[in-house]
């Protein structure tokens, strides 16, 4: 057995890679450990709750890190605040857990030599004009736009340095946008599924112009594991599902189609400041040296199947978004979004 310590597995993608891990991968023990903020959801982990350890923590807390480190064998970072709208609102959380979690990690992982797999955004190469064919890929500069993905790129260059200084054995990935079930409501797919679900019209921001290379969340979460097993210490690897023909018009409307709206059945509201245009992934150094492809690629939008899916989810577990939909809309009104 091989024990596999999960941060952030309460939330969106680690809940997600949590669930995978028990079905697919027998050979890991799971410990999740998670502070439970606004985005963590202990219900995530019912349906694998028998086969897993749960932490309440915080990844800042060096002793409880330093205890948790010693005991296993991989440290899968997902923790982290990874809403782009709320680090407008207030920053600090993020300077805190994104950058100060990670150095915790960090020193844990040295002081016991044991393997790290940090989980990164593509938000730290910052944003390609809209009309750029170009992608990023792993040596693209960094160039981070919001205070969200600055603390993001921030803890990928400690994680950086710690391999390069203490020789700390970790690799790092850069996904693009993820969707899936259980993301939580305040981001732009299910907002919008549950918007329509709601009877509220979906909104987009400014003119809906903006691209997300967006990826099931199942296919970034096997890259994790490919990663894990034949991926090289050191190495960055960018995970991206070839979806940078796709930009945020196209997505609610498609959203409004599926759910048996009209394709325009949707209103624009404010725009983000300082709103990232166009980001897009050259993955082609994961898929000829690991062998990783994903799943969910199918028709004009790739997202299809995986919408569907999504939205089915969404439709069926009304009791595990409803609680949390009003103050999340009245957050947003107040930003005229
Ligand atoms: P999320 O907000 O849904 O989940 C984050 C989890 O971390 C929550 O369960 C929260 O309770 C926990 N957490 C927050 N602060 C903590 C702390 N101090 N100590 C312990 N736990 C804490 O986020 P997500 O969308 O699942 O993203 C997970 C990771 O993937 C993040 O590192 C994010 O930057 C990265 N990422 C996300 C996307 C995306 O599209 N969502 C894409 C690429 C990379
Ligand atoms: O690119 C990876 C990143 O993707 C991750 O690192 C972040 O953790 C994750 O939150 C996500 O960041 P974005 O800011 O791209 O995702 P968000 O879902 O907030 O918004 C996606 C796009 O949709 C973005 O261009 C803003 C727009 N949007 C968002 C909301 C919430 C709308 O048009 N309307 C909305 O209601």
């Amino acid at each position: 057995m091989t024990n596999l310590l999960v941060t952030g597995g309460a939330g969106f993608i680690g809940s997600n890679f949590v669930q995978y891990t028990v079905k697919h991968k027998p050979e890991y023990h799971v410990t999740v450990i998670d502070k439970l903020t606004y985005a963590g959801n202990r219900a995530n982990l019912e349906s694998v709750n028998d086969r897993i350890e749960f932490i309440e923590g915080d990844i800042c807390n060096a002793e409880l890190m330093d205890r948790l480190v010693a005991k296993n064998d991989i440290i899968v970072h997902f923790a982290a605040e990874s809403h782009n709208d709320n680090s407008l609102r207030n920053p600090w959380p993020f300077v805190e857990t994104n950058i100060v979690g990670t150095y915790t990690i960090l020193e844990a992982v040295r002081k016991y030599d044991k393997r790290l797999h940090h989980i990164s955004t593509d938000e730290v190469f910052g944003d390609l004009e809209l009309d750029d064919p170009n992608r990023f890929t792993e040596s693209t500069p960094y160039n981070p736009s919001s205070p969200y993905s600055s603390t993001k790129a921030s803890s990928d260059m400690l994680v950086r340095a710690w391999m390069r200084s203490f020789g700390v054995k970790a690799t790092i990935s850069n996904c693009s946008n993820n969707y899936g079930p259980y993301q939580h409501i305040e981001k732009f797919i299910p907002r919008q599924i549950t918007n329509i679900l709601s009877g509220i019209k979906p909104k987009l921001y400014g003119t809906g112009e903006q691209v997300r290379d967006w990826i099931h969340v199942d296919d970034h979460n096997a890259a994790v594991h490919i990663i894990l097993e034949k991926g090289t210490l050191g190495e960055t690897y960018i995970i991206g599902a070839d979806n940078d023909h796709v930009n945020n018009k196209m997505v609610i409307e498609q959203i409004c189609e599926l759910m048996g709206k009209g394709k325009d059945w949707y209103e624009h509201v404010n725009d983000r400041p300082g709103h990232d245009q166009r980001y897009a992934m050259d993955s082609s150094k994961l898929r000829r040296e690991l062998g990783w492809q994903p799943r969910y690629t199918d028709n004009q939008t790739g997202m299809h199947d995986g919408l569907l899916q999504t939205i089915d989810w969404y439709r069926t577990h009304e009791d595990w978004w409803r609680p949390q939909k009003e103050a999340v809309e009245a957050a947003y009104a107040k930003q005229g979004q």
